[in-house]
């Protein structure tokens, strides 16, 4: 008798754009609902999980921030992050560089001690269970102001051990990086890595402040960089990741269809593109989808599946760069084959994963 073969496993790969709250699944968002006692205006999961029709960002992130209101103790947390990492090893994941926002916990009056308790117990026991290495990323709200981000940071110090960076997110339009200069700045002379979300509905003119005035080390998103040949060729030249994210540009209406996902424009342009799955929960897809989708819809052969999961290793803060900080989390290294070959321009390439010792 013959037999079906088995699907090919999942390219391995690294996650470096994913914030947690987004693999929020609604019937997990359900169960926390009934332990915590936060009810949810929906009659179930299914109900939640319709009303994911978004038609811009913040139409998005307004769902987003609500629907986190269920997070609430250590467990809570703890149990998000072990979810999350099934599902990742599940699609080939081996290193995920998790984002977090504190701010939106604290401004529930959830103390930042329970959310730092349950991520580091989470990641902690799903990382060994799983066979992913993870470090974690703090990200500012830019809605809420730089000074509502120093404040975190200095909040956060406390917690210096468990974070491997700090990011910006949130609403785009009318936040621009340059308003977060000094915290960045504070972040920088803690060794802290530095991203930014930026040219996802904002201008190139965001990216060129994420790289010049934040010293941001990859981009998130950054798609509207085509949009400026200068910055284009800057950004290839000095081989700046960056992290983009396929389906949630779809159902963020950042890209109207297919055709205007630009993956194969900003690879032939020669830039350091890495594919990644935002929030998973909400768009559609963990991050081994959002590669099938690219086969799929955009004709991406097997080579270039492979480069982009290359990429996202080689973007990665396991390989350290001139003057980045040693992360502290990071446990294992990438799979053989899915190093870097030749260096590149920052002399990242090519340097082993850290042995975390
Ligand atoms: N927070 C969660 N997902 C986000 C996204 N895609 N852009 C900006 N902020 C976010
Ligand atoms: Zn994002």
């Amino acid at each position: 008798m013959t037999r079906a073969p088995l699907p090919a496993a999942p390219v391995p790969k690294a996650e470096l754009h994913l914030h947690i709250e987004g693999t929020l699944e609604p019937g997990l968002a359900f169960r926390l609902a009934e332990r915590n006692g936060v009810p949810l205006p929906y009659a179930g999961p299914a109900e939640l999980a319709a009303a994911y029709a978004f038609t811009s960002l913040r139409s998005f992130l307004d769902l987003y921030y609500a629907t986190m209101a269920v997070l609430r103790r250590a467990g809570d947390f703890a149990d998000l992050a072990q979810a999350y990492l099934g599902r990742a090893a599940a699609q080939g994941v081996r290193h995920a560089e998790i984002f977090f926002d504190p701010q939106a916990h604290l401004a529930r009056g959830v103390p930042l001690a329970e959310v730092m308790r349950g991520l580091g117990e989470g990641l902690a026991a799903g990382g060994e269970r799983f066979g992913v290495s993870t470090g974690l990323i703090a990200c500012f709200l830019r809605d809420s102001g730089p000074a509502g981000a120093l404040d975190c940071l200095h909040q956060l110090l406390d917690y210096r051990g468990q974070i491997i960076g700090v990011g910006l997110d949130s609403a785009e339009v009318g936040y621009p990086p340059e308003l977060f200069a000094d915290v960045f700045a504070a972040a920088a002379r803690e060794g802290l890595h530095r991203v930014a979300h930026a040219g996802e509905e904002g201008p190139p003119g965001y990216i060129w402040q994420a790289l010049d005035v934040l010293g941001a080390e990859r981009i998130d998103h950054g798609v509207r960089c085509l949009e400026d040949p200068v910055l284009v060729r800057r950004l290839a030249a000095d081989q700046v990741p960056l992290t983009v994210c396929p389906l949630s540009n779809l159902r963020l209406r950042v890209a109207r269809s297919w055709a205007d996902v630009p993956v194969r424009e900003m690879l032939e342009a020669g830039l350091l593109v890495t594919i990644n799955s935002d929030d998973p929960a909400y768009f559609g897809g963990y991050v081994d989808d959002n590669f099938q989708a690219l086969a799929r819809e955009l004709g991406l052969d097997d080579d270039t599946l492979r480069q982009l999961a290359a990429n996202s290793f080689r973007a990665s803060f396991l390989a350290p760069g001139p003057g980045r900080a040693a992360p502290d989390r990071l446990r294992r290294a990438a799979p053989d084959g899915q190093r870097p070959a030749a260096p590149d321009p920052q002399g990242r390439a090519g340097t082993p994963a850290r042995d975390p010792g």
